[in-house]
C-alpha cells in the first residue's frame, strides 16, 4: 500500500501561484480533505508563512490553528528549512527550538526538515526539538545531480539522518531533476540502507514526475506527494487523482476512493479559473520545461539567469553562462542547486562571464558560501580557491549557528507594544520589517481604523 501526502494547501500553490492561496479559500474544503484518507496534508511552512505576513495580511499562526480546527483526523505536515526555519538566514538555537514547539502546539504533526547543503549539523537542533515535542521528524535529502551525487552519497546521508532520529526520510527533488529509473535505483538503495519509511517529493516541471513516482513506487517507496489536479502539474506535483487511479486494484492501492476526491477536484476547479483570469496563475507555469533535463539546472534558476543577462544587456551570453555554472559549482564544493545556493552559484557565473574575467567581481553571498556561512559543502573547497575569494578571512568549520547567541529575549524586548500572542516574537524573528507592518495592520483593524489609511500608520504609538 502506498500512502499519499496532498500538497494543495502548501507546495502546490507555492509553486503555481507564488503562495497566494488565502485561508478563506482553504477553509470550505478542509472537512472534505480530512475525509479522504490521506497520509497527511502538507499545509504550512515553506513560503506560506512569509506570504501570509507579506502579501495576504494574515497571521500564519492563526491560519494553522484554523486548519487544525477543521482537520480533525488527518496529520498536518509542514516544510522546515533546518536552522533557517522558514526564513533566509541562520537563527539561534533558542529561536529554532521555540519555533518547533509552537508549530507543534498549534497543530503540526510532521515536520519535514531539510538543509540546502545537506549539512546534517544544520538539522540537529530542529530534529532534537521535534523529538522533544513528540512530533514526527521527517528528515529530507535535498536531491540534486552532479559528479558527487552518487547513490552512495545519498544512502550515507540517509543513514546519518536516521542515526540522528529521523522517523522517516524524504527524497526532496525540488527541481524535478529525478528521472524515473534513477528514482527506482535510489529508492531501492535507500530501502536497503535504512529502516524508516521513505517518502518522495518531486515537481512536474520537466514532465517526468508521474513516471518518477511510479518507478519509485515499484522500488518500494512508502509515501508520495501529489496535488489535486486543478493545481497539479507544471511546476507543481503530479495529479492526485491520476496516481490514485493508476494504483487502484494493484498491490500499491492507496485505499483512497476516487469519488471522495471528486468533491475536492470540483472545489478547486473554479479557483484555478479565478487564478488564471487574474493572472496569478501564469499558463507558462503549466508547460513542460525541458531545460532542466538539458542543462541540469532547475527551471527557476534558468529563468533567473535569463533575466539577469537581459538586465545587463548580455542576452547573447546565455550559453557561456550555462557552461560556467558547473565550473563555479565545482569551485564552490558542489552545493545542491537549490535555494539559496542556486541563486548564489548562478549569479556568480553571470558575473564571471560578463565581467570578462573569472571572480574579478565576487558577490557577498558567494564569499559567504566559500567561507562556510551556510554550512559545509558536500565536497571540500580547495584552500587556494578559498584564499582567492575571501582573502585572510577566517573559514568557518563549525556549525554556523554555534556562534549565534540566544536571540529570543532580545527580540521580545524590542516589540512589547505589538505582542498579542507568544508566537508573535517568532514572526518578528523571521521577518522583522514585514512582521512589524503586519502587526500595525492587525492593530489598526482591532481599533476599527481602516488599516490602509494614513491614520493607521502611527497606530503603534497608541
Ligand atoms: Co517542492
Amino acid at each position: 500500500m502506498v500512502k499519499i501526502t496532498e500538497t494543495v494547501l502548501r507546495d502546490s500553490h507555492q509553486s503555481l501561484i507564488a503562495t497566494r492561496m488565502t485561508t478563506e479559500e482553504m477553509l470550505p474544503i478542509l472537512g472534505e480533505l480530512d475525509k479522504v484518507g490521506y497520509h497527511s496534508l502538507e499545509a504550512w511552512g515553506g513560503a506560506t508563512f512569509d506570504s501570509c505576513l507579506r502579501f495576504l495580511n494574515e497571521d500564519p499562526w492563526e491560519r494553522l490553528r484554523r486548519i487544525r480546527a477543521a482537520v480533525k483526523s488527518t496529520k498536518l505536515q509542514m516544510l522546515f528549512r533546518g536552522q533557517n526555519i522558514l526564513g533566509y538566514r541562520h537563527y539561534s538555537d533558542d529561536v529554532v527550538e521555540y519555533f518547533v514547539r509552537k508549530s507543534i502546539e498549534n497543530g503540526i504533526d510532521i515536520l519535514r526538515i531539510f538543509d540546502a547543503l545537506n549539512d546534517a549539523r544544520n538539522l540537529e537542533t530542529a530534529i532534537n526539538a521535534t523529538k522533544k515535542e513528540k512530533g514526527h521528524v521527517q528528515a529530507a535529502i535535498s536531491y540534486t545531480t552532479g559528479p558527487v551525487y552518487t547513490t552512495e552519497y545519498f544512502t550515507n546521508y540517509a543513514k546519518t539522518l536516521e542515526g540522528m532520529g529521523a522517523d522517516s526520510i524524504c527524497i526532496k527533488d525540488m527541481a524535478g531533476l529525478l528521472k524515473p529509473y534513477d528514482a527506482y535505483e535510489l529508492v531501492k538503495a535507500l530501502k536497503e540502507t535504512v529502516n524508516v519509511p521513505i517518502q518522495l517529493h518531486t515537481h512536474y516541471t520537466s514532465g517526468l514526475a508521474s513516471m518518477t513516482l511510479i518507478k519509485a513506487i515499484e522500488a518500494g517507496v512508502d509515501i508520495v506527494d501529489t496535488a489535486i489536479s486543478p493545481l497539479a502539474m507544471g511546476t507543481s506535483q503530479p495529479p492526485t487523482e491520476a496516481i490514485v487511479a493508476t494504483l487502484a486494484g494493484t498491490e500499491y492501492d492507496t485505499g483512497i476512493d476516487l469519488s471522495a476526491l471528486d468533491k475536492i477536484t470540483k472545489y478547486f476547479e473554479p479557483l484555478r479559473e479565478k487564478y488564471l483570469a487574474s493572472g496569478q496563475l501564469d499558463p507558462k507555469m503549466l508547460k513542460v520545461d525541458v531545460n532542466a533535463l538539458i542543462y541540469q539546472v532547475p527551471g527557476g534558476m534558468l529563468s533567473n539567469l535569463v533575466s539577469q543577462l537581459k538586465q545587463a544587456g548580455k542576452s547573447d551570453k546565455l550559453s557561456e553562462v550555462l557552461e560556467e555554472v558547473p565550473r563555479v559549482r565545482a569551485d564552490a564544493g558542489y552545493p545542491p542547486l537549490v535555494t539559496p545556493s542556486s541563486q548564489i552559484v548562478g549569479t556568480q557565473a553571470v558575473f564571471n562571464v560578463i565581467g570578462g574575467e573569472r571572480y574579478k567581481m565576487v558577490t557577498k553571498e558567494f564569499k559567504g558560501l566559500i567561507q562556510g556561512q551556510y554550512g559545509k559543502t558536500p565536497v571540500e573547497i580547495a584552500p587556494e580557491f578559498a584564499k582567492k575569494i575571501i582573502g585572510d578571512a577566517e573559514r568557518i568549520s563549525y556549525r554556523p549557528a554555534d556562534k549565534i547567541p540566544p536571540e529570543l529575549d532580545a527580540l521580545r524586548a524590542k516589540i512589547p507594544q505589538y505582542i498579542e500572542q507568544d508566537e508573535d516574537v517568532l514572526s518578528y524573528a523571521l521577518f522583522e520589517q514585514v512582521a512589524l507592518k503586519f502587526f500595525e495592520y492587525r492593530k489598526a483593524k482591532k481599533y476599527g481604523i481602516d488599516p490602509d489609511s494614513d491614520a493607521a500608520l502611527g497606530i503603534h504609538k497608541v
